[in-house]
């Protein structure tokens, strides 16, 4: 079975709410812990750049982003977290891919459009108060998916449009230098619940409608208490239909309690218990990591080198397979030899090589593309389970050392990172021509 490689990325401009929660951290941090499944979750903050001119409100909001993230349960051991400026590989990506795709593929993104059109409508210059980086934000989130080869990237049906483009770019890319890229796939969350705010439009930072995630528990309760609702009094029967509260409360509890609660709004309960009510409930969730975050917020340094780890691991794909691409462009030390040809040539790859010992043992061991040791295997007694280990090295890359039943040894002077790119190679080649 291939693991599915999951990947997205959080815009580092606000502070999470009750909205982001429902719809998108907790979704994921349950979806992390699946088997087969391999995430990449990233603070986006080469695109707050975009929007965001305040340099405080970046730092504090990247802060806040990952500190709500690990304290939801996401396990920086299970998943790659990681934040995208720690990555100086995404950047130097960034312009390769630039200099594959049209310039009037990005006119047509819809931030871009939509931007062109208010001006125009307005009268003024098309392009007026639009940032180059704006214009490019579609670029810079294909290289953050393709620099990691991810097959779905979970959006909203706003992002799709981004996940087409970079298959546009995947495709160009690999058209012009030979097979370096996975097209990915967007994993659109339709399922996944949109909250309403507290004035009953869909919880949003710019409709300045929010409930902050982690806010203290008595601001919660201040928070719902100002969610609107209709004049009805106590004792009279209210719409569950239309009902912020009880849409909002339906995203925390089971159905059984949201069946009760339809009861009550039935039954007439007043707006002051119902909202009660809620905000038992949510909190009755939230405040266990709530404890958790401020204890993440209050030692910075933590969560600074959490994510330090994560990049690290990031970079053992993003280094090598960076490598590759300068190589394939032609940005190559001077004195290798020069192919004549702008078209990628055939390359040659790593191979595996099974083989029997005088022991009676079953080993095997995985050659560079020109003979050199890069990983040797311990002894199996069994051929058909040495090969299953090969079939998974193969299919799941470097991930699959660590469920290896026997000890794997790198050959001498070889790093994690270059078995890592060995295998990245032969995962690609084999996605690249389906059996
Ligand atoms: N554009 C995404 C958003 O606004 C954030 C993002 C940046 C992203 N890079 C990404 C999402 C790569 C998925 C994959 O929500």
């Amino acid at each position: 079975m291939r693991i599915e490689r999951f990947l997205t990325g959080i815009t580092t401009s606000g502070t999470p709410h009750l909205g982001n929660y429902v719809g998108s951290i907790r979704p994921s941090v349950g979806h992390s812990l699946r088997p087969g499944v391999e995430s990449f979750y990233f603070l986006a903050d080469y695109h707050a750049l975009i929007k965001v001119e305040d340099p405080a409100r970046i730092q504090r909001s990247t802060l806040e982003i990952a500190a709500s993230w690990l304290a939801c349960g996401l396990n920086p051991d299970r998943v790659v977290f990681y934040r995208q400026s720690d990555v100086p590989e995404i950047p130097e990506l960034t312009w390769f891919l630039s200099c594959v795709l049209g310039k009037g593929v990005l006119n047509r993104a819809h931030a871009y459009k939509a931007a062109v059109d208010k001006n125009t409508a307005a009268g003024n210059d098309p392009d007026a108060d639009v940032n180059v980086g704006l214009f490019m934000y579609p670029v810079l989130m294909g290289a953050d998916i393709l620099m990691f080869n991810a097959h779905q990237v979970p959006v909203g049906r706003d992002q799709v449009q981004h996940i087409e483009m970079a298959r546009d770019m995947a495709h160009s890319f690999n058209h012009r230098y030979g097979e370096h890229f996975v097209a990915p796939e967007a994993a659109i969350e339709d399922h996944v619940a949109t909250l309403p705010g507290l004035d009953g439009r869909k919880m949003s930072k710019s409709y300045d409608n929010t409930i902050p995630l982690f806010a203290p528990r008595e601001q919660l309760k201040k928070l719902i208490g100002s969610i609107v609702t209709d004049s009805t009094l106590p004792g009279e029967a209210k719409a569950v239909e239309g009902s912020t509260l009880f849409q909002i409360y339906q995203a925390f509890a089971s159905a059984t309690e949201t069946e009760a609660l339809r009861q009550a709004y039935a039954a007439g309960i007043s707006w002051a218990d119902a909202k009660h009510l809620v905000f038992e409930r949510i909190d009755q969730e939230i405040a266990p990591m709530r404890a958790a975050y401020q204890d993440l917020i209050d030692n910075p340094a933590k969560i600074e080198a959490i994510l330090l780890a994560g990049a690290a691991k990031a970079r053992t794909i993003a280094t090598p397979l960076m490598s590759q691409l300068r190589h394939a462009v032609g940005l190559r030390p001077l004195q290798t030899h020069a192919s004549t040809t702008t078209k990628a040539v055939k390359q040659a790859l790593p191979v595996f090589k099974q083989y029997r010992e005088s022991d009676g043992q079953f080993y095997f061991k995985l050659l560079s593309d020109d003979g050199k040791l890069l990983l040797q295997s311990g002894a199996f007694a069994s051929p058909k389970v040495a090969g299953q280990t090969i079939v998974a090295l193969q299919t799941n890359g470097i991930t699959a050392t660590q469920a290896s039943p026997v000890v794997l040894k790198n050959g001498p002077g070889v790093t994690d990172s270059d078995i890592a790119a060995a295998l990245q190679a032969l995962q690609i080649a084999k996605e690249a021509k389906p059996a």
